[in-house]
């Protein structure tokens, strides 16, 4: 653009580049903004995880400040002012006590486990609330790996472990569940469990697969509030490699092909460009899990006075949304509901 001369501004300079595209008209106020946003984000949107314990207190969780192990009354609580707030779907993660963890993480398909308990009592008050269980043997079995480990060499079985996981689906099936979620990454369980399912009848119960699990150190508060960190070793024998993702493109096709109604990238922001792969190439919903750590960052930052956390987290949540998440599962789900509805609010006012 080169500078002509004229009367081009209100102010009254002279000064003017010769441009027929200026894009800030396009940004000139909040209603021709509103007019054209691509993308937008809402309570209907998240997943709320919840933990849940058998006690009758609710305890802090020291890297998840705002989170806590609910108790079954603090759970009813939580869960009510969530639906108050137009969150429509939970996925519930139990710690277990260490007497009930066994090698073959048996508990995770007991129908008087605390994972069924609450599901009957959830789906009991709030019919309309989806209610996701969370899939996997790691919160039961006492090497806290997600499958169960081969004593004589340290190896993950898969087959056995995809044994189990159809009990468990099929346990939490039965309790009412109305999304199991594999959070494993065993080979073959999506199709596997879906087989149990039918083969039972629960033809209705949903499969949300965590299709492109990563081998992740943000998953660190999250095992720190189940205590299910690995007793030994780590999980990069079935969580996949940071460095991959075209991985991700075998797992979505196999879950696909497996029967999954819905898939899941998980963690959420530092894997957009996965998100928007599977986007691209899948036909499936697509959920993004803003994960534990992602939660512990944006806290730390926000206690420490260096970010804004109403800015930032609604930042955070409309980027996973922006890169292709269909929904996205986060700890900030109530907050975040309630600043939308305050926007939604003061935009019919100004
Ligand atoms: C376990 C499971 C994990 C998370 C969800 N399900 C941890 C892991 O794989 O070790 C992590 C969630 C989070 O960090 O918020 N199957």
């Amino acid at each position: 653009a080169s500078v002509v001369s004229g009367p081009s501004s209100a102010r009254g300079s002279s000064y003017a580049l010769a441009m027929r595209r200026r894009p800030r008209r396009n940004r000139k106020g909040a209603a021709m903004r509103g007019m054209y946003r691509e993308t937008t984000v809402g309570p209907e949107n998240f997943i709320l995880p919840l933990f849940i314990h058998d006690g009758d207190d609710n305890q802090p969780i020291s890297a998840m400040p705002g989170c806590f192990r609910l108790s079954r009354e603090g759970l009813l609580k939580e869960v009510e002012g969530a639906y108050s707030e137009g969150i429509r779907a939970v996925v519930l993660f139990p710690k277990v006590p260490d007497n009930l963890k066994t090698s073959d993480g048996a508990e995770c398909f007991n129908p008087d486990g605390i994972v069924p308990r609450t599901v009957r009592m959830l789906k009991e008050k709030f019919p309309e609330l989806l209610v996701i269980t969370d899939i996997a043997l790691d919160p039961y079995n006492s090497d806290g790996h997600d499958g169960i480990v081969d004593k004589t060499n340290g190896k993950i079985i898969n087959d056995e472990t995809v044994e189990q996981l159809c009990k468990q689906a099929l346990c939490h099936a039965a309790a009412g569940a109305d999304i199991v979620s594999p959070s494993d990454m065993m080979d073959g369980r999506i199709g596997a469990i879906r087989d149990a399912l039918d083969g039972a009848g629960y033809t209705d119960v949903s499969i949300l697969s965590y299709c492109a699990k990563y081998a992740s150190a943000y998953y660190g508060p999250f095992r720190t509030a189940l205590d299910s960190d690995p007793r030994f070793g780590d999980k990069t024998t079935y969580q996949m490699d940071p460095a991959n993702v075209r991985e991700a493109l075998i797992e979505a096709e196999l879950d696909l092909e497996e029967g999954a109604d819905m898939i899941m990238v998980k963690p959420g922001l530092p894997y957009l460009d996965v998100i928007k792969t599977l986007r691209e190439n899948s036909p499936l919903p697509i959920a993004a899990y803003q994960v534990s750590g992602e939660y512990a960052m944006i806290k730390a930052a926000v206690a420490n006075g260096w970010l804004d956390e109403r800015k930032v987290v609604m930042e955070s949540l409309i980027a996973l949304r922006r890169a292709g998440a269909d929904f996205i599962l986060t700890y900030f789900a109530r907050p975040a509901s309630r600043w939308i509805a305050e926007d939604r609010e003061a935009a019919r006012k100004y």
